[in-house]
C-alpha cells in the first residue's frame, strides 16, 4: 500500500492469527542504523558513493530527505541510491529539517549541523518532540556549536548554532551510539582532536562507514570499553551493500523459537558483536539458533560481517539479560515474547533508557505481556517477565510443548513500530485465535514489508473490512475514501465495475438487455477497478463510466445475476489478495462480505442526494435507485447489523468520526 506522495502507508489496526507454524527463509530491509550512516558519511564524501540494500523505512527517508536539504544530491533507481556530496555542496538548511519519528536523523545531523555555519532548525514529530536530546546538546555546545532546546532535556525542536568547533574528549553518560556519532561527525569539523570513550560498546557503524570514507580516525579498546579518535579530514566517496537490520531479524527469530513446529532463515543480516547479543541471549535461553556464513569469516560488505541466521522452535528457559548485552536495547522489546514464552522468571536488568524510545517501551512491553497473560512487573529499571512455558504438550520428540497459557489480545502500540511488531509476533505465539494490534502505521518507519514477510512465512494477518452500501448521492465514494484514509486500507469501489462493464457492453455493442451477451462479457474480463484509474481490457474508462449512457445502462447490468456473480467473486478475490479494506457499494454487506468488521448504510434526503449528483438529471438517480432497491438480484437493501448513518447536512468529518468510533 502506498499513500499519493509514494510513502509507505500501512494499516492502522491488524489482526493477526495465532496457530500456523511458521517456515521458509526471507530477508529483513537493510539496516537502519547503517543506511542513516551511509547517507550521511555519503553526503561528507566529495564526490558520488554508492548505497545498495538502503532501509526503505520512513526514519531513513527523513535522513535522506535531510541531506538533500544540506545539499548533497540524492538518485535511487531502485536498486542503488547514489549521494553525491562534499564540503563546497553543504550548507545550512533553508528550512527546518523534518527527522519524523527518527531520533537517530536528529542526532546525528545535528552534528553535522554543528559544523555547518549558519543556523539549522531540527523538528519531529510528537513522539520524536518528547525524546531526550541534552545528550548531544552537552558536547556539541563544548565543541563551540550553540544548541537550543526546550527544558533542562533540551527536547525537540533543536537550534544549532554551527561554526567553529575544536575538538573535546566526551565520555557519554547513557551508552548511546547516536551521541558518540554526534560528537564523532562534529569532529569531522572541529580543530584538534576529538574523541569518544565509551563504556559500554555500542554500534561501530559510524567510526566502520567514516573509515571506508577514509576518515583519519582510530578505533582502540582500552580495556574499559573502546576509544575512537577523529581528526579533521577530507572523505572520499565510497560503494557499500548495506546488510539486513539484526534489530529486525530478531522479530523472525524470536517468532520461529516460540511458534510451535517454526523454522526460519534470515539471509544477509548484519552480525558484528554489538548487535547479535540477542542472539547469545536466545542461546542461554535454550533457543536453537544459529550464524551462519558469519563473523568471523563470514563475507564482508565494507561495514562489517554478515550472516544468515536461522531459528527454530523448542522450549526455552529463563534467564537475566544485561543491558549491557543488547546496548540500543532494539531487540528487548522481541526478547521480552521469548521470555513470556519460556520456564521461569526472566530478569531484565537496567532497562530505564527504554522509557525514552519512541514510545516508554518499559511500560508498554509490560503492557503486551499482560495482555497475552504473561504477568510482567517494573522493579526500579528492571522489567520482570513471568514465562508461561512448560506447561504445555510434550511434543511428540520429546522436544517440549507450545506456550499454552497465553491468550490473543488487544494491544494499542501508540505508534511504537517496534511494540507493534513484538505484538504480532505474540499473537503468533498465541495459538488458534486472533489478536488485535492498534497503531500499527507505525511500522512504516522501519519495516513496509513487515505484514508482507509476515504472510510470506505463513503467518496470517488481515485489516479490518468496512462494508458501505447506500444509494446514489448517499455519501459513499467520498466517506469511503476518508476511511480509507484515516485507517490506511485500500478501497474499492464496486460501483466502478458494475459501470465498466456497463460501458463494455455499450462499446461492444451488446444490448445493456441482453442478459447472456453482458454476462459473458462480465465472466471474460479482466477488470481493474484502481485507484489510480479503472481499467478494462486494458482501456482506462476513468472518466468514460461517468457518462449519460453508461448511468442509463448500468442499472440492467447491475440486476443480471450472472453478472453479479462474476463480480462478487472478484470483490471477494480483492479482499483476500488486501487482507481486508473499504469497500463501497450497494450489496456489500448483505451478500459480497456479509462478516464485514464494520457496515455502514449511508442515507440522506432525496433533495440533498440529487444535489451531489447534479451532473445526473435528478429523475434518473431516483430512477436507478428504484431498479437497485426493486431488482431481485441483491437488490440495496440494508444489513440487519449495518449501522444507518444519515449524511443529510453533516460534514464529511463528522460522518467520518461516527463511523470510526464504531471500530474502536
Ligand atoms: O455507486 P455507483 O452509482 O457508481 O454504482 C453504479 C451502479 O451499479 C448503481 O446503479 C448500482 C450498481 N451497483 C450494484 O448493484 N452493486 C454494487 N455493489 C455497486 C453498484
Amino acid at each position: 500500500m502506498s499513500s499519493g506522495h509514494g510513502r509507505p502507508v500501512l494499516p492502522e489496526t491488524v489482526l493477526v492469527a495465532g496457530g500456523a507454524p511458521l517456515g521458509g527463509e526471507l530477508r529483513v530491509p537493510g539496516d537502519k542504523s547503517i543506511s542513516h550512516r551511509a547517507l550521511i558519511v555519503g553526503a561528507l564524501g566529495e564526490g558520488t558513493s554508492l548505497v545498495r540494500g538502503l532501509s526503505d523505512g520512513d526514519d531513513v527517508r527523513r535522513t535522506r530527505d535531510a541531506v538533500a536539504a544540506l545539499g548533497a544530491e540524492v538518485h535511487d533507481d531502485g536498486e542503488v541510491v547514489t549521494v553525491t556530496g562534499g564540503r563546497s555542496l553543504l550548507h545550512a538548511p533553508l528550512g527546518p529539517l523534518d527527522c519524523g519519528n527518527s531520533g537517530t536523523s536528529m542526532r546525528l545531523l545535528a552534528g553535522v549541523a554543528a559544523g555547518l555555519a549558519g543556523v539549522t532548525v531540527l523538528v519531529g514529530d510528537a513522539s520524536l518532540s518528547t525524546r531526550p536530546m541534552d545528550r548531544i546538546a552537552a558536547p556539541l555546545r563544548a565543541m563551540g556549536a550553540g544548541v537550543t532546546g526546550s527544558g533542562a532535556r533540551c527536547l525537540p525542536p533543536l537550534t544549532v548554532t554551527g561554526g567553529s568547533l575544536h575538538g573535546i574528549t566526551w565520555v557519554p553518560e547513557v551508552a548511546s551510539a547516536q551521541v558518540k556519532s554526534a560528537v564523532l561527525l562534529a569532529g569531522l569539523f572541529a580543530a584538534g582532536e576529538t574523541t569518544v570513550r565509551e563504556r559500554v560498546r555500542t554500534r561501530p557503524h559510524t567510526e566502520e562507514l567514516l573509515a571506508l570514507a577514509g576518515a583519519d580516525i582510530e578505533v582502540a579498546d582500552d580495556g574499559d570499553g573502546r576509544v575512537v579518535r577523529v581528526r579533521a579530514s577530507a572523505l572520499r566517496p565510497f560503494d557499500v551493500v548495506v546488510p539486513g537490520d539484526p534489530s529486525q531479524a530478531a522479530f523472525w527469530v524470536v517468532a520461529a523459537c516460540v511458534v510451535p513446529e517454526s523454522a526460519l532463515r534470515v539471509r544477509g543480516v548484519y552480525a558484528g558483536e554489538t548487535r547479535t547479543g540477542f542472539l547469545s541471549v536466545l542461546r542461554r535461553m535454550g533457543a536453537r539458533v544459529g550464524l551462519h556464513g558469519g563473523a568471523p569469516g563470514g563475507s564482508r560488505s565494507g561495514v562489517g560481517a554478515v550472516a544468515d541466521v536461522t531459528a527454530q522452535w523448542g522450549p526455552l528457559s529463563a534467564t537475566v539479560v544485561h543491558a549491557s548485552e543488547i546496548p540500543s536495547l532494539d531487540e528487548v522489546p522481541a526478547l521480552a515474547v521469548a521470555a513470556a514464552c519460556a520456564e521461569g522468571t526472566t530478569r531484565f536488568v537496567g532497562m530505564g533508557e527504554l522509557r525514552v524510545k519512541e514510545s516508554d517501551r518499559l511500560r508498554a512491553v509490560a503492557r503486551l505481556l499482560d495482555a497475552v497473560g504473561a504477568p510482567a512487573r517494573i522493579e526500579g529499571d528492571d522489567l520482570l517477565v513471568e514465562g508461561v512455558g512448560g506447561d504445555g504438550e510434550e511434543g511428540g520428540d520429546g522436544s517440549g510443548g507450545s506456550p499454552k497459557g497465553l491468550r490473543h489480545f488487544r494491544f494499542d502500540s501508540q505508534g511504537d513500530h517496534r511494540m507493534a511488531m513484538a505484538a504480532a509476533v505474540a499473537a503468533l505465539a498465541a495459538g488458534p485465535g486472533e489478536s488485535r494490534i492498534d497503531g500499527f502505521g507505525g511500522v512504516a518507519t522501519s519495516y513496509p514489508a513487515f505484514l508482507t514477510h509476515l504472510r510470506h512465512v505463513g503467518g496470517h494477518a488481515r485489516v479490518q473490512l468496512v462494508a458501505i452500501d447506500g444509494p446514489a448521492g448517499s455519501g459513499k465514494s467520498t466517506v469511503s475514501r476518508a476511511i480509507a484514509g484515516r485507517l490506511g486500507l485500500d478501497r474499492l469501489d464496486t460501483g466502478a465495475m458494475y459501470r465498466a462493464v456497463a460501458w463494455a457492453a455499450l462499446e461492444r455493442g451488446i444490448d445493456p438487455q441482453d442478459a447472456p451477451g453482458v454476462a459473458e462479457l462480465a465472466h471474460s474480463a479482466v477488470i481493474d477497478p484502481g485507484p489510480p484509474d479503472v481499467v478494462i481490457d486494458g482501456v482506462v474508462v476513468t472518466s468514460a463510466i461517468r457518462t449519460p449512457e453508461v448511468n442509463r445502462a448500468v442499472s440492467a447490468v447491475a440486476a443480471n445475476p450472472s453478472v453479479r456473480a462474476a463480480l462478487v467473486e472478484r470483490q471477494r478475490a480483492w479482499a483476500a489478495a488486501h487482507g481486508g479494506g473499504v469497500v463501497e457499494g450497494r450489496d456489500i454487506g448483505t451478500v459480497v462480505f456479509p462478516h464485514a468488521d464494520l457496515k455502514v448504510f449511508l442515507t440522506a434526503a432525496p433533495e440533498e442526494r440529487a444535489r451531489r449528483r447534479r451532473e445526473e438529471p435528478s429523475e434518473g438517480v431516483a430512477r436507478r435507485d428504484e431498479l437497485d432497491r426493486t431488482r431481485t438480484a441483491s437488490p440495496l437493501a440494508q444489513a440487519a447489523d449495518a449501522r444507518l448513518v444519515d449524511t443529510t447536512c453533516r460534514s464529511v468529518d463528522e460522518v467520518v468520526e461516527e463511523i470510526l468510533s464504531c471500530l474502536r
